[in-house]
């Protein structure tokens, strides 16, 4: 009966020895992954470079990676920022994101000296002017276009509809650009949008393509010329069956493909392309382990397989409904014995990590893997019920090495005066 390996490693061991729950990543996947994004789109085309969204999974040792990876980093806020900047992270490969910048962290960005600062309203733009001029420096902005297309997702991670909280629309975005016009601390290089996440093929990117260029086109007969493309992230990857994300080196040609023919047929430059992969960098690179707890037989039918971690260490079930694939590690060699629901420990009923789920039969002490958690998990990780943030162990050529540590209850309640 053999346990369930994950990049070479029996992660029952991994189990025994840091404890549950418990996140572990691959380093070897993670770097397939930058590199593969890296080859089909930076090494393939003129002026092409991606940045990792640093909210799906940030830590010291993916800034490692990246570093030596030579990839750019989004990041959305101070303390994503702080982080990219205790580890020196070039701050020209940085793209400073956020919806409703802080003074605060508008300054952290123009002190640290980021590449690009992502704007998201024509206010933003002028505090971003005004703070520039008070430190004699020069920001290089983007205007993120709501571009108004569906993103065939859940609603909570679909961001480039009309009326979307992100972004301009295309006519407020044409004002901010004559805006920018008049301002002396802002250099205004082109246009972001980013549509969704968790996209399964790039139609919605190519719709919002199709309302992008023919702005840049406009745009390009009023002199402004658009020196960058941002297309943001939103590549799927497979979570449960149901899922058949497209290849991302399709995916990002077909867009590729589309400015490049919109701006030859039309006589215009072909900006500078970015693209912001998080989740299909990561999702795929980690698990989560867990140990079974109490098994509860309900009389009118039904078992509840109850584990110790749950909503802290995942709360993307409860949050948009996402569904998962898992294994009992311990017992991988044998055949499904039952169909069960996957309790999380949190005092919430919505804190069920899978619905239904064939699993051989499960007992206290069993270890449970539950598949594709790299992204957005360790990152959307919280105290909830006062539970610890579990420890990351990150896997090299089959080594395992703790690359963060299980948060201890003096840290969660330090700040308490
Ligand atoms: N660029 C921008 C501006 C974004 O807002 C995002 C994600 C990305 C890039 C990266 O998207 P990705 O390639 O990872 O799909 N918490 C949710 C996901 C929220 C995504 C927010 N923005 C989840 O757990 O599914």
């Amino acid at each position: 009966m053999g346990n369930f390996m994950f990049h070479g490693v029996d992660v029952t061991d991994l189990a025994r020895e840091y404890g549950t729950p418990l996140y572990v990543m691959s380093e070897d996947e993670i770097v397939r992954r930058v590199r593969e994004v890296r080859r089909c789109f930076d090494e393939r085309y003129e002026r092409c470079s991606a940045f990792f969204a640093s909210k799906s999974f940030l830590t010291k040792d993916m800034l490692r990676i990246l570093m030596r990876e030579g990839m750019g980093l989004d990041v959305v806020s101070e303390g994503e920022l702080f982080l990219a900047r205790e580890m020196g992270f070039p701050p020209e490969k940085i793209a400073f994101h956020g919806n409703s910048k802080t003074e605060r962290e508008i300054a952290s960005g123009l002190d640290y000296g980021v590449g690009k600062f992502v704007c998201d309203s024509q206010g933003e733009i002028a505090l971003i002017d005004e703070m520039a001029r008070e430190r004699g420096a020069l920001a290089s902005v983007l205007i993120r276009v709501t571009p108004g297309v569906d993103a065939h997702t859940h609603k909570y991670i679909s961001t480039g509809e009309a009326g979307s909280k992100f972004g301009l629309p295309p006519e407020a975005a044409k004002d901010a650009v004559s805006f920018c016009g008049t301002l002396r601390n802002v250099s205004l290089s082109g246009f972001h949008f980013h549509v969704g996440s968790q996209l399964m093929d790039n139609s919605s990117h190519l719709e919002a393509l199709d309302v992008l260029l023919p702005l840049i086109k406009e745009l390009d007969a009023e002199r402004f010329e658009t020196k960058i493309l941002d297309m943001g992230g939103g590549f799927g990857v497979r979570y449960t069956e149901k899922d058949s994300p497209q290849g991302i080196s399709g995916f990002i040609g077909g867009m590729v493909d589309r400015v490049e023919d919109f701006c030859r047929s039309n006589g215009i430059a072909r900006p500078s392309l970015v693209v912001e992969p998080g989740r299909w960098i990561v999702s795929d690179a980690g698990i989560t382990l867990y140990t079974v707890g109490s098994v509860k037989r309900l009389a009118g039918g039904g078992t509840y397989v109850g584990v110790d971690g749950g909503y802290p260490d995942n709360p993307r079930p409860a949050l948009y409904g996402a569904e998962y694939e898992a294994v009992l590690a311990n017992k991988a060699g044998l055949p499904p014995a039952e169909t069960v629901s996957v309790a999380g420990k949190c005092c919430e009923s919505g804190d069920i990590l899978i619905h239904s789920i064939a699993l051989p039969e499960a007992r206290r002490g069993d270890v449970l893997a539950v598949m594709c958690t790299g992204a957005y998990n360790h990152s959307m990780s919280n105290n909830y019920n006062k539970n610890p943030v579990p420890a990351v162990v990150m896997i090299k050529d089959g080594a395992p090495r703790l690359s963060v540590r299980r948060q201890t209850y003096e840290e969660m309640f330090s700040g308490n005066i």
